[in-house]
């Protein structure tokens, strides 16, 4: 059978994340589609005018979306397999919440305030609850330069940029035991790094696979 692919599905909507704008959605369509038919649960932070929700919906058919925003207006996209919960996503406690109400992500894709604070600390509080096998996505991660630090204070209250963050994570997952005495940068990190299949680096975007199982186990 044909199906349309991710970019495809979202032409329908109105989302940037398609071709011939930021692009993402054909490096995602490779990593997420042998889920396409699945039952699980997709989170994402930031609804907006609600393109991606739709979008999230028409392609994974059998999937709880949940869709996360500050903007109360939001509500109005909820319907069908589309759940619209309205808080910050930057507090755990919000957060901790959601995934009692929902479950826990097979699909994590992070594209709310595009802080490095909250990029990297919702990773931080997501990751670990994303189920083994599952992906968390972090978005627009190119505010990490200088062109948007240009425009509006995207560091929040981060000394390191989200994708520094990400190169130090990625450092421990390519290194492991040949880093030796290296001591990963954080907690999270060496806590979290065994169980990181692979750190992928596109255009502007990221996608974090957690492994069905720690250390050398299957990805
Ligand atoms: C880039 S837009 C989302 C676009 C949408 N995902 C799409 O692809 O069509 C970012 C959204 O994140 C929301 N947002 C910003 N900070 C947030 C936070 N701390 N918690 C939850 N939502 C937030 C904004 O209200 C805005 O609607």
């Amino acid at each position: 059978m044909n199906r349309n692919t991710l970019d495809e599905v979202a032409e329908r909507f109105n989302t940037d994340k398609v071709s011939n704008l930021h692009d993402f959605l054909r490096f995602y369509h490779r990593r997420l589609s042998h889920l396409r038919d699945e039952k699980f649960v997709l989170y994402e932070v930031g609804v907006l005018n609600g393109g991606s929700v739709k979008t999230w919906e028409a392609y994974f058919p059998n999937a709880t979306i949940v869709g996360i925003d500050i903007d109360p207006r939001c509500t109005e996209f909820e319907g069908g397999n589309i759940h619209i919960r309205i808080g910050d996503a930057s507090r755990v406690d919000f957060m901790f919440d959601l995934v009692t109400e929902f479950g826990r992500p097979t699909v994590f894709v992070e594209d709310g305030s595009h802080r490095w604070d909250h990029q990297i600390s919702t990773l931080q509080t997501m990751f670990p609850l994303v189920v083994p096998g599952g992906f968390y996505i972090m978005e627009d991660i190119d505010t990490s330069f200088q062109e948007h630090l240009e425009k509006a204070p995207f560091e929040g209250l981060s000394t390191i940029s989200a994708v520094d963050y990400l190169f130090k994570l990625a450092r421990v997952v390519i290194g492991e035991r040949a880093l030796k005495d290296e001591k990963p940068y954080d907690l999270f990190i060496n806590d979290w790094a065994p169980w990181v299949g692979s750190v992928d680096l596109g255009r502007r975007t990221s996608v974090i696979s957690k492994k069905l199982a720690p250390g050398g186990g299957p990805i």
